[in-house]
């Protein structure tokens, strides 16, 4: 068995030092192997522009969230799936940090950017990989990548049974469209989106929330509120994906028609 779970909060705009604050005082009492994080929780989402955006980014080999994240998995035995504003050189990617009690483990670029993001973010130029984590076999995909079944389907196609996706979801699609991604392939699925209204000068967004747990049938296992902070750790059996049949004589990968895909 394997204890999964989210945190679902409201971060503050730039203020990296308070979210870093919340998320550390969330998780330290939490008894989990795997948590997940939002995407973007320590910067903010809604940018001005790529210059604002170079101001908060960082390097994750010289970020104090990335430490103390590291420090806290450690300390506990776990590991955290967190959304993060990677500088590397002149680029700037909107990446998700697998970290674990050795540090920082993977990184993962989000491919598909949305919407105003193409403003100041570079996309994402690191293929999609899994990493095994307890015997686990992790992959990571960020918020807008949902849209595109091809990123669940290459992960699963490379044994993930778990898929975690850091969100800042600001339509009401995606958690109805991830229980077909975890049925079509099989997989567990764990969506932590952000909530609150986020007021700029430029422009306000007002995120989702609804923050879930999905399990390889599509089914939803927990459900954070729209509009408020949740932290929600769930136990599940990650060998229930290694079951890719419908009925006796539908197999999720092996019927696939490749030839027929072009
Ligand atoms: C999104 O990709 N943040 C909607």
């Amino acid at each position: 068995m394997f204890k999964v779970g989210y945190f679902q909060f409201h971060p503050c705009f730039g203020d990296l030092g308070t979210n870093l604050d919340i998320v550390l005082k969330a998780l330290e009492p939490v008894d989990a192997d795997l948590m997940v994080l939002p995407e973007l929780p320590f910067t903010g989402y809604t940018f001005r522009d790529r210059k604002e955006l170079a101001s908060l980014a960082e390097d994750p080999s010289r970020s104090e969230s990335v430490d103390a994240l590291s420090r806290l998995c450690r300390r506990k035995g776990m590991y955290v799936v967190t959304g993060f504003a990677e500088k590397s050189g002149k680029r700037i990617y909107n990446s998700s940090l697998l970290i674990g009690p050795r540090g920082l483990l993977r990184t993962y670029r989000k491919i598909h950017l949305f919407n105003e993001e193409k403003r100041y973010f570079d996309p994402g130029d690191l293929p999609l990989e899994i990493n095994t984590i307890r015997g686990v076999r992790v992959g990571m995909m960020i918020c807008f990548d949902w849209v595109f079944p091809e990123v669940t389907r290459t992960l699963t196609l490379q044994g993930m049974e778990l898929l975690c996706h850091p969100s800042n979801l600001v339509l009401n699609y995606c958690q109805k469209s991830m229980q077909t991604r975890c049925l079509e392939n099989g997989i567990f699925a764990v969506t932590t989106n952000r909530f609150g209204l986020e007021k700029r000068p430029h422009a306000s967004l007002r995120f989702t929330g609804g923050s879930q747990i999905v399990g390889p049938k599509g089914q939803v296992l927990g459900r954070a509120p729209a509009q408020r902070r949740r932290l929600q750790v769930l136990e599940i059996d990650p060998k229930e994906s290694r079951n890719k049949s419908l009925t006796p004589r539908n197999h999720l990968l092996r019927d696939r028609r490749p030839e027929f895909y072009r």
